[in-house]
């Protein structure tokens, strides 16, 4: 069966419409008329958004118009931030994660984020992969042993530390750190991945490879990454959301909103008139 992802790749995706469709008919994430504040200050108003799955969706927009605090409202990282409040309903394959019966450390292992800087833990590269399986309550050494290898793969990783899986994950280079943060990221088997910027810190040679392995990662797993690389935003992915000023100007197939927006701020953002 073809993903979501592999249609809106396709040619025949051009006009769209009924791809659109059948993703919104499926969506992994939606949120409804969603408003978040820090404080008294509201971060996203009104925020009406269907995020389909097995496929790569991208936020673009202006510093400061929202990208981050949306990307955090969906595994509830913005929780440990004080002072915050969501308002409208944020569902993931149609449940609500902000009920009260919701274990938020569970909703974190079905969403992996990764972030802009890589933060990999003082630990060795082994450590640093098994981190999330152990939290989990997974203690067989040879099922570790099988997931970090595996998740190291995945993430492009494996040939270049194979033979040193006890050194400091500090030694790795920057590259070489994010791709391991992928790799703990996988490493609960999540549903989704959040990924804020995560190849701005990076050359071009690593920024291609993490690039590859998003493509390569779609095929299994929802992707919704923050990006201010609009290049890269329209290589990889085939939705994209434009953000400005807390609001959802325009959301749809990214072939289509890149050559063809619907509203005049998306044309002047992606035009590079403002922004
Ligand atoms: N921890 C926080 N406390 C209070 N306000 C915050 C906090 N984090 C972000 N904001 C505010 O919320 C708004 C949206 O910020 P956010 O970080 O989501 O933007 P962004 O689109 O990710 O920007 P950038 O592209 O610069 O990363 C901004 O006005 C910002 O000042
Ligand atoms: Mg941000």
């Amino acid at each position: 069966m073809q993903t979501f992802g592999q249609l809106a790749s396709s040619p025949s995706a051009a006009s769209g419409s009924r791809l659109e469709q059948l993703a919104a008919a499926l969506p992994k994430f939606e949120t409804r008329g969603m408003n978040f504040f820090y404080g008294t200050h509201q971060a996203l108003f009104d925020i009406s958004l269907k995020v389909p799955q097995k496929s790569v969706t991208a936020l673009i927009g202006p510093s400061g118009c929202g990208k981050s605090t949306y990307l955090r409202t969906l595994n509830r990282m913005n929780d440990i931030i004080e002072h915050t409040r969501v308002m409208g309903p944020v569902l993931l394959d149609g449940k609500e994660i902000y009920s009260p019966d919701v274990d938020v450390v569970s909703l974190r292992k079905r969403v992996g984020m990764v972030f802009q800087k890589s933060t990999p833990f003082p630990k060795s590269i082994f450590d640093n992969v098994a981190y999330g399986p152990r939290i989990h309550g997974n203690r067989n050494r040879q099922s570790l042993v099988e997931i970090v290898e595996k998740c190291l793969r995945q993430a492009a990783l494996w040939e270049e530390v194979k033979d040193r899986l006890k050194d400091s994950a500090m030694a790795l280079s920057g590259g070489q750190q994010q791709r391991l943060c992928i790799a703990r990221a996988l490493a609960t088997s999540p549903e989704v991945l959040l990924m804020d910027e995560p190849a701005s810190a990076l050359d071009p040679a690593s920024t291609s490879r993490v690039e590859d392995l998003i493509i390569e990662l779609k095929q299994n797993y929802t992707i919704i990454i923050v990006t201010h690389n609009m290049q890269q935003a329209a290589r990889i992915s085939e939705w994209t959301a434009f953000f400005c000023q807390g609001r959802l100007v325009e959301f749809g197939l990214t072939k289509q909103l890149f050559t063809n927006p619907v509203q005049k701020e998306t044309e002047d953002y992606i035009t590079g008139r403002f922004g």
